[in-house]
C-alpha cells in the first residue's frame, strides 16, 4: 500500500503503540485519525503527533458508529483500520476469577475490535480494498498464568483475524496480526504514565516499525502474522 496520502484510523491512539504509529505514519505522509477515552490524553497526543483526534471509547456501541461518522466526514475513504485498543484488566487465577473480569476485557479488546473491523469491511467491500492491522500479543499465541482473561482475548482476536483474512482476501482486503511482545508504556498501569524507555526492552516505536512495514509491501503480497520480540529483555 502507499501510505502516502493514505487514511488511516488507530482506535487508542494517545499513548504507547497507537500515539508512536500515529507519528511515524504521519510522517510517512498518511493522514491519520486516533480515538481514545480520555479528551486531554487524547488532544495532547493529537497536538505532539498531527494526527485527528476523536474522542471514543470502542467498548460503547454508539461511540463506534460516531467514530466513523466523524472519520468519513474528515477524509470520505478509509484505507486502513489499525485495531489498537486493548486493555489488560485484573490478573485473577482461575479461582478468584469475576464475570466482571471477563466482561470488561472482552467489551474492549473482543467485541470493540470486531464492531470496528465490521463497519471497516462494509467499505472495503464496497471499495475492493483496505486494511485491518490487529495488534494482538505474544499471548494470542501463548497462554500463562494468571492470564485467562487477557491472553483469552488475544487468543479471540487472533481467531478472527483469521476469520476475516478467509472472508475478505477475495475483495482485496489484507488482514494482519501484529504480536508484540512485552512493550515499556503505560499498558497496565493506573496512573496511565507511560513508562520511560527500557535499554533491553521494546519500545512502542518498534512496533510502529513493523506497522509501517507491513503496510508499505506491494498489494500484490500481505504478511498475514508476526511476531516482535525483545532480543534480550531479561
Ligand atoms: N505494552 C505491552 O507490553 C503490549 C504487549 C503486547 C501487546 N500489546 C497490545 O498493544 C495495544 C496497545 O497497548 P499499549 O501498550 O500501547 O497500551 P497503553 O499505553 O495503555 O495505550 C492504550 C491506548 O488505548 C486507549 N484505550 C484503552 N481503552 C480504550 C477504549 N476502550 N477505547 C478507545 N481507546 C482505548 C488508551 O487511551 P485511553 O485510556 O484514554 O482510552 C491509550 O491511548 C493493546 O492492544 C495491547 O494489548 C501491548
Amino acid at each position: 500500500m502507499n501510505i502516502k496520502d493514505s487514511n488511516i484510523l488507530i482506535t487508542g491512539g494517545s499513548l504507547g503503540i497507537g500515539k508512536a504509529s500515529a507519528k511515524l505514519l504521519m510522517e510517512s505522509g498518511a493522514n491519520v485519525a486516533i480515538t481514545g477515552r480520555d479528551k486531554g490524553r487524547l488532544h495532547a497526543a493529537a497536538k505532539e503527533t498531527g494526527a485527528f483526534p476523536i474522542v471514543a471509547d470502542v467498548a460503547v456501541v454508539e461511540d463506534i458508529e460516531r467514530t466513523y461518522q466523524i472519520f468519513l466526514k474528515e477524509f470520505q475513504t478509509l484505507d486502513c483500520l489499525i485495531n489498537n485498543a486493548g486493555i489488560g484488566g485484573r490478573r485473577p487465577l482461575i479461582d478468584e476469577l469475576q464475570l466482571q473480569d471477563l466482561d470488561s476485557v472482552y467489551r474492549v479488546n473482543v467485541f470493540g475490535a470486531a464492531l470496528m473491523a465490521s463497519k471497516a469491511a462494509v467499505l472495503f467491500k464496497k471499495q475492493n480494498h483496505g486494511h485491518i492491522i490487529n495488534i494482538g500479543s505474544t499471548s494470542a499465541l501463548k497462554s500463562d498464568a494468571r492470564s485467562t482473561v487477557y491472553s483469552a482475548t488475544k487468543f479471540a482476536l487472533r481467531a478472527m483475524t483469521q476469520a476475516w483474512q478467509a472472508e475478505l482476501r477475495k475483495y482485496n482486503v489484507r488482514v494482519i496480526q501484529v504480536n508484540p511482545s512485552e512493550v515499556a508504556t503505560a499498558f497496565g498501569s493506573t496512573d496511565r504514565i507511560e513508562r520511560k524507555p527500557v535499554d533491553n526492552k521494546l519500545s512502542s516505536e518498534e512496533i510502529a516499525y513493523t506497522i509501517k512495514a507491513v503496510l508499505e509491501m506491494d498489494d500484490r503480497g500481505f504478511i498475514p502474522e508476526l511476531s516482535v520480540w525483545a532480543t534480550n529483555p531479561w
